[in-house]
């Protein structure tokens, strides 16, 4: 598929991308914008193609304003147009191997005798693993979900704000993730910045190129 923007452009618009500390609230992320920033994180890469994850969309104003407790008083969960809580699932065993055996089945028309020995191969692995490197191999897939919404969003000039600075627990309880049998892991505030926001025209403050990339 032909690039549909420069590579130069791509990088003009990752520095443009910071961490939204101060949204403007009258300003909203239009509904067929949304709906294309969703398919970034739809589209996330997983191990195994696993997607041990769910993404809760938060837009209701009403518990928007409660999420700053819970936060450190941060206000762009508040501010922002929709709130990203990316959650792992809480418990991670072979039926959901069986879930993405099945998906792939109904997706590519494959047999499912074919996929017996790519089933083998992901059940071994999840059951070698104990419950607490579950959690962490789930836990980082999150994050590659996080990283691939908030380029997409740069890219179409919406802005976010990454947050790890919240209260996962309290979380859980007020949007009801833990009786779904999600546990939030971080979020992704998204909007557009307000005027006002010093933090935008702070420079970036980066490893040099050579210290961070290395060529062998
Ligand atoms: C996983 C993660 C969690 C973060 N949590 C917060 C947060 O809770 N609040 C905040 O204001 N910024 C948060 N940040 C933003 C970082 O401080 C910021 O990305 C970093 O300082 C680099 O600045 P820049 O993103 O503006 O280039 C977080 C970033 C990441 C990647």
């Amino acid at each position: 598929m032909p690039a549909t923007q420069s590579v130069n452009d791509l990088i003009e618009q990752l520095k443009w991308r910071y961490a939204c500390k101060k949204f403007d609230p009258t300003k909203k992320i239009p509904a067929e914008i949304w709906s294309q920033l969703e398919q970034a994180l739809v589209l996330a890469p997983s191990s195994y193609g696993l997607q041990p994850w769910k993404f809760f969309v938060v837009m209701d104003p009403k518990l928007k304003e409660q999420l700053p407790a819970f936060s450190w008083n941060q206000p762009q969960p508040k501010d922002c147009s929709h709130f990203v809580v990316l959650a792992i699932k809480k418990e991670f065993g072979p039926a959901d191997v069986d879930r993405l055996v099945n998906r792939i089945v109904e997706v590519t028309g494959a047999p499912k005798e074919s996929l017996e020995g790519y089933r083998g191969m992901m059940l071994g692995s999840v059951s070698r693993m104990s419950d607490k490197d579950k959690e962490i191999w789930n836990r980082s897939q999150l994050y590659i979900a996080l990283g691939q919404f908030m380029a997409a969003a740069a890219t179409i000039g919406v802005d976010t704000c990454p947050m790890e600075g919240f209260i996962a627990e309290k979380y859980d309880e007020l949007l009801g993730l833990d009786k779904k049998g999600y546990h939030a892991v971080v979020c992704c505030a998204a909007g557009y910045r307000a005027a006002d926001d010093a933090y935008a025209a702070r420079p970036k403050v980066r490893y040099a190129t050579q210290e961070v990339i290395e060529h062998l």
